[in-house]
């Protein structure tokens, strides 16, 4: 039986399976749901065993725990590591679901769901593609699985794991569904990620909320200082004013840039898809370079002072915001999260006091086109959809990526089958079924390439 036939006939139960996944509400921010975390973890590692990856078992962390199984059919040949992550983002909000987050339905020939695309529904491909190759006896080399938790929370745990289990994880390649395509008729492979720093600011005015009349003119309001200072952080051009920010930044040559100009991209679809009238960004730039190679810094929150019914009149003594910057290659997360913290600082008028927390951050990847590895996903895509697929850099971050190149000396093929409109992290995520069954079908193309 091939790969089609065993789809055609088992693609109730793979639904099924997937469901059951789905179901669990394993949110790694939430301390809530530690209980339904560890739940899914199960459930992964019983599908594991159940399709013949008989050594799987849980490790536990400081956090949540990680999945690691492994079916090792021959030493010399070469290691397929897969990669994924069975925990989600948070639902909210929640009044704008179409239907419960966590109660998985088909609507128009997609999975409505949180973590329906990110990433359940994309690692558990990679289970059903494995259970194909293994009962019809295709499977061409060994196949490790590594199902973290925390992926959406930063990785931290799964970073030691790897860094204490070198020898546990040695591979050929690593093999990950966590990214997308162009759309489905026109594939394409994910060549690079964006790096991470992230960081919450705190500014504190007077030392209690004042009357907006009595005080107000003659004291610093925090929240307007906050608005000034972050508004402060573009200049007309849109470029980032921080000292040193640019410093490392990769200079993408115009020959690349012109061939990335050649991936499809509509830009009258995209505001029209996002309802806007018009794009926003560094200028010099196009859409798809803002997003992909160049550097950014938002505002992901911003909260403070009076919010409820009704209009308070009032100063509060503290606002707050939470900051991201996506970084492009040779940007180092920790020197950026300095440099901001700095300048940050160094912007705040007398009157206030700033602090600047830093969460969790990433290093960007870049991954070669010329390697067995992109040819052998190249060569995979170009089966299953009949098109060959295009490299793309995304603008998304999977900070764990870089860790594996430094710690275990592997690259990573990012060999995702979501789509932008998927709506990961928001109300309403899903994942086609196109998608997902396309995916299963284009895994073990994949190891039967790369083991060639
Ligand atoms: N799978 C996404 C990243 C992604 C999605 C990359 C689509 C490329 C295309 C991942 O789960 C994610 O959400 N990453 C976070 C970073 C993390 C540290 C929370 C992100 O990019 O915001
Ligand atoms: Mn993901
Ligand atoms: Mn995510």
């Amino acid at each position: 039986m091939n790969t089609l036939e065993y789809i055609e006939q088992h693609k109730e139960r793979f639904l099924k399976e997937l469901f059951e996944l789905l179901k669990q509400p394993s949110i790694s921010a939430d301390p809530k749901f530690t209980k339904d975390v560890r739940k899914t973890a199960e459930m992964v590692k019983d599908n594991l065993i159940n399709i013949g990856i008989e050594k799987s078992q849980l490790y536990e962390t400081d956090g949540h725990p990680i999945v690691y199984g492994e079916k090792i059919i021959d030493e010399k040949l070469p290691t397929i590591l897969i990669y994924g992550h069975y925990d989600v983002q948070p639902p909210d909000p929640l009044d704008l679901w179409e239907s419960e987050p966590f109660n998985p339905v088909v609507r128009d020939g997609k999975i409505y769901a949180r973590g329906a695309c990110d990433d359940k529904g994309q690692f558990f491909m990679h289970v059903k593609a494995a259970e194909i190759m293994i009962k019809t006896n295709t499977l061409p080399c060994n196949i490790k699985f590594m199902i973290e938790g925390e992926e959406e929370v930063g990785s931290e745990n799964l970073e030691s794991f790897v860094k204490n289990n070198k020898n546990l994880l040695t591979a050929d390649i690593i093999l990950i569904s966590d990214t997308g395509i162009i759309a489905n008729d026109t594939p394409s492979i994910t060549t690079g990620l964006r790096g991470l720093s992230y960081v919450e600011v705190e500014v504190t005015g007077p030392n209690r909320d004042l009357h907006s009349g009595l005080y107000g003119g003659a004291v610093a309001n925090p929240i307007n200082i906050l608005c000034k200072m972050i508004s402060s952080l573009h200049d007309e051009n849109n470029h980032i004013t921080i000292p040193g920010f640019y410093e490392n930044v990769e200079i993408i040559s115009r020959q690349e840039r012109d061939l990335m100009a050649q991936a499809p991209f509509n830009l009258d679809k995209y505001k029209e898809e996002l309802n806007i009238s018009d794009v926003y960004g560094e200028d010099s730039y196009t859409t798809m370079e803002r997003n992909s190679i160049r550097p950014t810094l938002d505002v992901n929150g911003i909260w403070g002072g009076y919010t409820g019914e009704g209009a308070k009149t009032v100063i509060a003594s503290k606002a707050f915001a939470k900051i991201s910057m996506r970084l492009v290659p040779n940007q180092k997360s920790d020197e950026i999260t300095r440099l901001f913290q700095s300048h940050f600082e160094s912007i705040a008028p007398s009157g206030v006091t700033v602090k600047v927390t830093p969460h969790h951050g990433g290093e960007a990847y870049v991954s070669p086109t010329n390697e067995k590895g992109y040819l052998a996903a190249s060569k995979a895509m170009q089966d299953s959809f009949g098109k060959e697929p295009i490299p793309v850099r995304s603008g998304g971050s999977i900070p764990i990526v870089a860790l594996f190149e430094k710690e275990l000396g592997l690259k990573s093929i990012l060999m995702g089958f979501g789509l932008d409109s998927d709506a990961i992290h928001s109300p309403n995520e899903h994942y086609g079924l196109f998608n997902f069954f396309k995916g299963i079908e284009t895994i073990p193309l994949f190891f039967k390439y790369f083991s060639k």
